[in-house]
């Protein structure tokens, strides 16, 4: 089987699809959205043709695992025939709602993490995952409210949800950062409370501060992948990485892309943090 290395991989958007194919740059792995590949036979050959020089992540926006009303099955077994085609080592998708009946929501939008909800993800989960005939990975979201109706922090439903499906865990450590920002937790302490052992990728993208109308001079911080990764992501990174050691890292740039030349640097980046902690280690084990 595939794996993915312990290294930085980088989010493939369409726009460097024919830059990818012919110059074929030393990345670790890519991460893409079947979501833009399903409709488009051309693309989907050439990604084809990527996987088999580089281990290839899928990245879902559109399986809604949080919907009461289940998820859309054709959806899905469109996402397991691009999966049959490439053979991705990993397939991941936000632990939110984004579908309401057969509408499509442009955003992904938060749950109330209790038993009520955890028995809907729990299904949902489940028939994704007997669906692919792989473990699907959850993300935690990057969040800006949350609900008297919760009854648990979300790394006790992510643990939860790991228990009850035996998926695996995406942490996004810049989600963490923009979260804790606007939740007003601690980062260090999500981070020490979060389901370790079924970490199996990480993800670092940047965020927009932004005015926040409710409280005049404060900030709320979008999750716009629009921006080089902030300094307090990096920092969590670090601290994720001595904590719980390093995984497969992507650098997730959507919006406002930049060249792929930026992005290679970025996870080139990614790679030095890892490489520093590793050479950190190596002195203190030596010592
Ligand atoms: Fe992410």
């Amino acid at each position: 089987m595939t794996t993915i290395p312990n290294s930085p991989g980088i989010g493939l958007r369409l726009a460097h699809l024919a830059q990818m194919v012919t110059t074929r740059p030393p990345a670790g792995w890519l991460e893409v959205h079947p979501e833009n590949f399903l409709a488009n036979p051309h693309a989907a050959e050439l990604l084809a043709e990527l996987s088999t020089q580089y281990p290839i992540s899928v990245h879902t926006v559109g399986i809604s695992v949080g919907s009461a009303g289940g998820i859309d099955r054709l959806h899905v077994q469109r996402i397991r025939e691009l999966v049959d085609q490439i053979t991705p080592v990993f397939v991941s998708g936000h632990l939110a709602w984004s579908t309401y009946g057969a509408e499509y929501l442009n955003d992904l939008l938060p749950l109330p993490y209790n038993e009520e909800t955890l028995q809907i993800v729990s299904a949902n989960v489940d028939e994704v995952q007997n669906t692919l005939s792989i473990p699907y990975l959850i993300e935690n979201p990057a969040s800006y409210v949350g609900f008297d109706s919760s009854t648990m922090k979300e790394t006790e439903f992510l643990r939860k949800l790991v228990q009850h499906t035996g998926c695996r865990l995406l942490l996004d450590v810049s989600n963490v950062v923009v979260s804790a920002h606007n939740m007003g937790f601690d980062a260090h302490q999500y981070i020490d409370d979060f389901p370790a052992d079924a970490i199996v990728e990480m993800h670092l993208g940047g965020f927009t501060p932004e005015g926040d109308e409710a409280t005049p001079g404060a900030e709320v911080w979008i999750d716009t992948h629009a921006a080089a990764i902030a300094e307090r992501s990096w920092d969590l990174y670090a601290y994720t990485v001595r904590r719980w050691g390093a995984k497969p890292t992507l650098i997730e740039w959507d919006n406002e892309l930049p060249s792929l030349a930026t992005l290679l640097d970025e996870a080139a980046y990614a790679d030095r943090v890892v490489a520093g902690i590793a050479r950190e280690a190596a002195h203190a084990k030596a010592r």
